[in-house]
């Protein structure tokens, strides 16, 4: 028989998928680590405290009892309520009701089903930049054109009214704003909320609100559209547990909007995923259900972060860094400098540097669409935060900010987000 040859072509849904930066990182952390290498690893997500207790013993109880067969493609009843009740509660308007919500798998399939569902070719979705390196992917999954705003370095790189004002065209559908934000941990205010949603309605642009952070917050509460925005005329609000009940392993996350388009994510969910995980549920159940055991676990973990930001950041501003403020998330945004104005992404060399040289794993802020800066999260074991800092601050960084204005919207090449 000849043999016949299979080429291993893709299709261009995949052309210009990249692997998530920030996995990466931290696969290569681990990797080196396993090879005997002392790393840092400052580049993970995820919170490096076990999840509370209480949820771990609901967790097992709801085992005990079989919660083990499929759910509802939109996730049990009593969890669906209460995310609900709590939204509601946030809202304090007309009551949001359980057939709003959708449970996903993780928050990461609730904001991939919102961009999937909404966004489409010729379509363009406006993401403050830096921004979460996976929004730029999704929307380009759904065949729409990421637009990345950039922000200005004197408002913590948040994007404003007239930064969306420049970068809007008449193919703008959308908006992601996520406050706090990953990287830079800069939250926005009520009023600069206020005005980013009265702008986008005016449009008749879909918000979407990524709140995974908002319960990690240091100076002031970080607001929730949903007590921004009197109703959901064209918007979704995303949360879940991995962040904030540090659940990062069991991946609920769920979106909040109308019923139609809940409806519609559920529909596309069926053909993906299903349900999430049953016995998550569950867990995620007794996480709400609790309200002064979640706050004293939330409560205890927000403490201890902020205690390494607060000797973190030192270390770095007073070896002259440039560090963006951060008021929530657990990272922290430092300029990279430029080693060499011929270098276009000076973020990804230092961040190769410190790993090879300094056993300190960040992450490239090419990952976020700013290739001048490198993102440290200090969600791990502080005396490990404060040496990998310590080496950080010791690279000798030039601040030499080149051309780097933090300015206006620039296209951002998908290679660039590796
Ligand atoms: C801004 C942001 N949104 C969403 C997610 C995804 O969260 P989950 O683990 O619930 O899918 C992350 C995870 O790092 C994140 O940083």
């Amino acid at each position: 028989m000849p043999s016949t040859s299979v080429t291993h072509t893709t299709s261009a849904n995949v052309a210009d998928l990249r692997e998530s930066a920030t996995i990466a990182v931290s696969t290569r952390a681990k990797e080196l680590r396993a090879a005997g290498r002392p790393v840092i690893d400052l580049g993970a997500g995820e919170p490096d405290c076990g999840t509370p207790s209480f949820v771990v013993d609901a967790a097992h109880r709801a085992l005990d009892a079989g919660a083990t067969r499929y759910t509802p493609v939109e996730g049990i009843l009593p969890l669906r309520a209460a995310i609900a009740a709590r939204a509601s509660h946030i809202h304090g308007g007309p009551a949001i009701d359980a057939a709003q919500v959708v449970v996903s798998t993780g928050t990461k399939q609730a904001l991939f089903n919102a961009c999937f569902s909404l966004f489409g070719p010729g379509d363009e979705v406006l993401v403050p930049t830096p921004g979460w390196t996976s929004y730029f992917q999704m929307i380009s999954l759904a065949r729409a054109t990421p637009v990345p705003v950039h922000g200005a370095r004197e408002r913590q790189l948040k994007a404003t009214v007239e930064d969306l004002r420049g970068a809007a065209t008449s193919r703008t559908r959308g908006l992601i704003i996520n406050s706090p934000c990953n990287p830079t941990g800069a939250v926005y205010s009520r009023a600069e909320l206020a005005d980013l949603v009265a702008f986008a309605r005016g449009r008749d642009w879909w918000i979407i609100s990524d709140e995974i952070y908002r319960a990690i917050a240091y100076d002031a509460e970080a607001c929730s559209l949903l007590s921004v925005c009197d109703d959901f005329d064209r918007l979704v609000v995303v949360d879940g547990v991995a962040k904030s009940f540090a659940m990062t392993g069991w991946r609920i996350g769920w979106s909040i909007s109308t019923r139609e388009l809940a409806r519609t994510m559920t529909a596309l969910q069926s053909h993906s995923t299903s349900n999430a995980p049953t016995l998550s549920q569950h867990a995620v159940l007794a996480a709400l259900g609790d309200a002064s055991a979640a706050a004293r676990a939330t409560g205890a973990m927000v403490a201890e972060l902020r205690r390494r930001r607060d000797q973190a950041l030192p270390l770095l501003r007073d070896a002259g860094l440039d560090v963006v403020e951060p008021s929530g998330a657990f990272y922290l945004f430092v300029h990279a400098g430029r080693a060499s104005s011929a270098d276009p992404q000076p973020g990804t060399t230092l961040a190769t540097r410190l790993l090879e040289e300094s056993n300190v794993a960040v992450v490239p802020g090419a990952a976020f669409g700013s290739p001048e800066w490198i993102r440290v999260s200090y969600a791990a074991p502080v005396e490990q935060v404060l040496e990998g800092v310590r080496r950080i601050a010791a690279t000798g960084i030039s601040q030499d900010r080149g051309t780097d204005s933090g300015g206006g919207p620039q296209p951002l090449p998908m290679s660039a987000m590796r």
